[in-house]
């Protein structure tokens, strides 16, 4: 009886924002919409077991965590943070012990941000739980969505960014004028894509694997008081707007100049705190250069984007697969760490194994 105890195991893909968040209010309210394609190969899936206690726990829930088989004290506190605010949400947790296994299918030192496949997978895997002890089984498509809104909605209260990771292709997170956005969680956008954009293509270009100097939580605070920030706000709010319908009409070069614009100005920012920062390398730049300048070259639509850290995502076409995996191979890798890059594409969101 999963009143007693049970299982579930969930799968969740990382995203890459063209539009970016950066800068919050609180838990995680963003200050812009912002807009991504889902991932298909960054994925990490976690499985959550429960056993039902004989006294609940008062204030903390009751967990233990294990990181690629291995107990992980690092994590454990943010887990323990994110589980009682969750306990909030699902009370019920307070009354079992969790056991929370959790791996990624990328190299997990590879300074590629895991914490938004890490809690959308987390958030799924609580809401299972609750469904299979409650035995409310959505069964219609307005339920369905209700799920994967409440997954949304959750994960986001872990970390921004991961309410956009389990919706197929494409996600939008905040208000803005397409119908149904909120700040409170993402919405799909798969179904607006113009072809061009089905299955678009990822290589993400690991320059650095270190652990970033300034975290992204930081980095959200710093935009407090940013002497930018406004204006950065009122662009992001207008280059959603912008690229909602570039996504619709397939405009490659407008989708060019403003992704790209959207990634500078995110290092920008950061520059331009107080203090001021710099995640990105020397070697983020030359490859920027190359992706630019083989762009003129080949008439070929790649662009580039960035995280929060020095690694460089290169978007273009699944059409144009071979003549670019060629210019990374060629032109690229060498400026790469251990000459490593992660050939990823657009993904259909979370799922339950
Ligand atoms: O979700 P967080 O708090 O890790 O912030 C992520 C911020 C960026 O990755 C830089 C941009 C984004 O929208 O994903």
């Amino acid at each position: 009886d999963a009143k007693d105890s049970g299982h579930c195991q969930w799968q969740s893909p990382s995203n890459i924002a063209l539009v970016k968040y950066w800068g919050k209010k609180h838990e995680q309210i963003p200050c812009n919409p912002s807009i991504s394609f889902t991932l298909k190969n960054a994925q990490t899936t976690t499985s959550l077991e429960w056993e039902r206690k004989d006294v609940p726990s008062s204030s903390d829930v009751d967990f233990t965590f294990y990181f690629h088989g291995q107990e992980k004290e690092s994590f454990r506190q943010r887990i323990q943070k994110y589980l009682n605010r969750m306990a909030e949400e699902i009370p019920l947790l307070l009354n079992y012990r969790l056991t929370i296994s959790s791996e990624n299918t990328f190299p997990h030192s590879s300074g590629i941000a895991s914490s938004a496949s890490a809690m959308n997978a987390l958030a799924a895997a609580l809401i299972d739980m609750e469904r299979q002890i409650t035995i409310s089984i959505p069964s219609e498509e307005t339920k369905q969505s209700k799920f994967d809104q409440r997954i949304s909605r959750l994960s986001r209260l872990g970390s921004g960014s991961a309410c956009r990771s389990n919706y197929a292709n494409a996600a939008l997170w905040g208000q803005c004028s397409y119908p149904g956005s909120s700040d409170a969680y993402a919405v799909g956008l798969g179904t607006i894509l113009h072809p061009v954009f089905q299955q678009y293509k990822d290589a993400i270009l690991l320059v650095d694997q270190g652990e970033k100097k300034v975290s992204s939580s930081a980095g959200h605070q710093l935009m407090v008081g940013n002497p930018y920030g406004d204006v950065r706000y009122q662009e992001a709010r207008k280059n959603t707007e912008n690229l909602l319908e570039i996504l619709k009409s397939g405009d490659l070069d407008a989708f060019t100049t403003l992704v790209e614009a959207e990634a500078m100005t995110l290092h920008a920012l950061m520059m331009a705190s107080s203090p001021g920062y710099i995640l990105m390398h020397p070697n983020t730049l030359i490859i920027i250069q190359a992706i630019q300048g083989y762009r003129k070259d080949t008439g070929i639509p790649v662009c580039f984007t960035l995280d929060a850290g020095p690694n460089v995502h290169l978007l273009y076409p699944d059409h144009h697969k071979d003549p670019v995996k060629k210019f990374i191979q060629d032109e690229l890798i060498s400026y790469c760490v251990d000459r490593q890059w992660i050939d990823d594409e657009m993904g259909s969101g979370s799922r339950k194994l």
